[in-house]
């Protein structure tokens, strides 16, 4: 039997000890968990401005995920009940479909110069692929650091578009998320585009629309395995084939039915310190690539079993930013056994596909609110102002009541403190 088995019954202390165990952690790592140690104040003050202090939220654990074969714990950083346990749900399934495979071609960055005024558009396109070898030489030179570990500047391309002429550069940036690589590289060779195109540059940026970064996510559950009833579990598969259907054609269903995937990609990208605002951008904007919004992922019956995938861009990082400074982010690479950026991209996209299914799955069975009520019944319990011993009763009272909010779970609160000054009445 799996130690992770009822891990979510156990203490906070047994699951740091079982994941101390399975996953083989620093000792630095449990002792981070143990003390809950966060970001200290010395750190954090020069992380961002006119810092005041620092903001926690719980760092949870989804206990095995299985990808390319490789059985992981995913680290979750998240406020929202029911996230991590609809993922370890999904998970569940999924692995005894044989997991999920995922795919990533090719792992470069793109970053623009805009120019405007550029008097002749053809010509100046022509000057630039001209010069291309020496303004990607000039690129690197502003950025020696990629280019020494095997990175760096590796094609321009030139496009027209309205008023602009845009000239993208593309980036090998290894195991970064690429930002300050891509900017030095831009702002440096910006004013010898200006010259060359007799244009004026308006800015030179990284674009979050990471395209040359696609990461594919996919899995292929037999249908039997979603209900012990042949009948139900068909029923199952299609309708959340039609759900996967109207995300396509229906952009109020598509933000819903990402979010539901941004449940878990959000959590495992906080987790390990990566930039979920650009995350967040690239793929609601690879969405809409088509011309309108539709959803992410894709579920499909083919024979007898369901088959989902997901693609998105996914330009993550394993260093850079806030990952080498925040004690949480190194014990969630330690969780999943210190990652290069390409397959951490691959549990990161398996991640949000494994979301969406356990949310899909129960959105076309018993509901969402069903799930997700019972346990957000322990926060509103706390909101209501329960104290941790008496929690668990609220909550538990709370779901049996005909209505899950915060009323009746301050008046439960009220007459179990009522019952507990006077037994007898
Ligand atoms: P259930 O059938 O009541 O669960 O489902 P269960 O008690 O039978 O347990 C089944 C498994 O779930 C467990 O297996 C655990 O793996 C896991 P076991 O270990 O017992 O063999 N599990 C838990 N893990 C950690 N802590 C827990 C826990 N409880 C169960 N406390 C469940 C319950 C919540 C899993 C299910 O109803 C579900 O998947 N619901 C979806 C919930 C969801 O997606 N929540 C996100 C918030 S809603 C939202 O924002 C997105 C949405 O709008 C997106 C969209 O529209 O597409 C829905």
């Amino acid at each position: 039997m799996s130690l992770f088995s009822g891990f979510y019954k156990k203490t906070r202390e047994e699951r740091i000890a079982i994941t101390a165990e399975t996953r083989q952690l620093s000792k630095d790592s449990e002792d981070i968990l143990l003390k809950d140690h966060n970001i200290p104040e010395s750190i954090a003050g020069k992380m961002a401005e006119n810092h005041l202090g620092t903001f926690a939220l719980p760092f949870s654990l989804v206990p095995q995920l299985v990808v390319n074969g490789v059985e992981y714990s995913i680290p979750m950083v998240t406020e929202e009940p029911s996230v991590v346990a609809a993922c370890s749900f999904g998970a569940k399934i999924i692995a005894k479909a044989g997991g999920f495979t995922s795919q990533i071609s090719e792992r470069l960055m793109i970053g623009q110069v805009a120019l405007y005024d550029v008097p002749d558009m053809l010509v100046a396109q022509t000057a630039i692929l001209a010069q291309q070898d020496d303004i990607l030489a000039h690129a690197n030179s502003a950025h020696p650091s990629i280019v020494k570990r095997g990175g760096g500047a590796r094609q321009l391309t030139v496009e027209q578009k309205e008023d602009f002429l845009i000239v993208y550069l593309h980036v090998d940036v290894q195991e970064a998320m690429g930002a300050n690589i891509l900017n030095n590289m831009l702002e440096a060779i910006k004013d010898e585009l200006a010259a060359l195109t007799h244009g004026t540059a308006l800015m030179a940026i990284l674009s979050n629309y990471a395209t040359e970064s696609l990461v594919t996510a996919s899995c292929r559950i037999p249908i039997q395995q979603l209900h012990v009833e042949p009948q139900v579990a068909l029923k199952t598969a299609q309708n959340i084939a039609k759900a996967s259907q109207l995300a396509q054609v229906d952009p109020y269903r598509a933000a819903t039915h990402n979010k539901g995937i941004f449940n878990g990609i959000d959590a495992i990208v906080l987790a390990t310190g990566n930039d979920w605002r650009a995350i967040e951008a690239g793929a609601h904007t690879y969405a809409s690539k088509e011309g309108h919004y539709r959803g992410l992922s894709t579920w499909e019956i083919v024979g007898n079993d369901l088959v989902g995938q997901l693609t998105l861009p996914l330009p993550i990082a394993t260093v850079g930013g806030s990952i080498g400074l925040n004690p949480k982010v190194q014990v969630a690479f330690d969780i999943l056994g210190q990652p290069k950026a390409r397959t951490l991209a691959g549990i990161i996209a398996s991640v949000g596909l494994c979301q969406n299914f356990a949310a899909l799955r129960a959105l076309v069975t018993a509901g969402i609110q069903q799930g997700h009520m019972k346990l957000h019944a322990k926060s509103l319990a706390m909101l209501a102002g329960a104290l941790e011993h008496e929690i668990d009763q609220v909550a538990f009272l709370l779901r049996q009541a005909p209505h899950t909010n915060l009323e009746t779970a301050q008046s439960i609160l009220e007459q179990i403190r009522k019952e507990a000054k006077h037994p007898q009445e």
